[in-house]
């Protein structure tokens, strides 16, 4: 029910077909692939052509595919994120600040084959989703200001996600909540109960010698009961 997403923005970008298979290996749900274009936010990180680079490492030893979760922080959107669904993305998110044609770039991330998120900065209202939920597979809620890994969590977010779960569970639809940024073992159990099903790590995964325990002390979290949930 819960999914964790490593952020290969932390991991070694010298060796990065091997950090995707360790991660795989670790139990990676989803592989989440952060694209900067230095401008949008004040980073430059990675292309399509890395994203199809490491698209056949996506896959754990079951042969079962991981989903390759694409985060666009970049202006304009609509031709990278169609490059993106060509090069293997299995969902492609954009922020709405970013893009004068929301929902003509949602369908046009829909019709190639992907899902389609929303992703919201921490000062950004959630207004938008009334107008297109229809097209949306993914809301993904910013917990730090996008561009850096290694963020502390701001904690206004988690009243974002509550507000972000009434509007999906009132939408009826099959749509995931993701939260990115800060996110570690010891607030991921408060951010779960906040209504998120999907958590973004970068740096508390891949900043740690061993990728396992890092998500085994995420896994313990989320399943601890009431009285032991510490605070975010
Ligand atoms: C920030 C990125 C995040 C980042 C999270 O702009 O969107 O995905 O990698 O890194 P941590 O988990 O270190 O905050
Ligand atoms: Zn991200």
């Amino acid at each position: 029910m819960y999914r964790i997403a490593p952020s290969i923005l932390s991991a070694d970008f010298a060796h990065l077909g091997g950090e995707v298979r360790a991660v795989v290996a670790a139990g990676a749900d989803w592989i989440h692939f952060d694209v900067m274009d230095n401008h949008y936010v004040p980073n430059l990180t990675l292309g399509p052509a890395v994203a199809a680079a490491i698209k056949p490492h996506c896959v754990r030893s079951d042969g079962s595919a991981v989903p390759l979760d694409v985060h666009l922080m970049v202006q304009p959107v609509a031709a990278l994120a169609k490059a993106f669904a060509e090069a293997g993305a299995d969902l492609v998110s954009f922020h709405p600040d970013a893009e004068a044609h929301v929902d003509r770039t949602l369908a046009l991330i829909r019709e190639a084959g992907c899902r389609a998120g929303l992703a919201f900065n921490p000062a950004q209202p959630l207004d938008v989703l009334e107008w297109v939920i229809d097209k949306v597979d993914l809301v993904l809620i910013m917990s730090v200001n996008p561009g850096f890994g290694g963020q502390s969590f701001i904690a206004s977010a988690l009243r974002k996600i509550e507000q972000a779960r009434r509007i999906i569970d009132a939408s009826g639809r099959d749509i995931a909540l993701e939260v990115d940024g800060g996110i570690k073992a010891g607030n991921i159990r408060a951010v779960a109960d906040a209504g998120a099903d999907t958590f973004v790590a970068g740096s508390a995964i891949f900043g740690r010698p061993d990728y396992a325990t890092a998500m085994a002390e995420m896994r313990v979290a989320l399943a601890a009961p009431a009285g032991l949930r510490q605070a975010a």
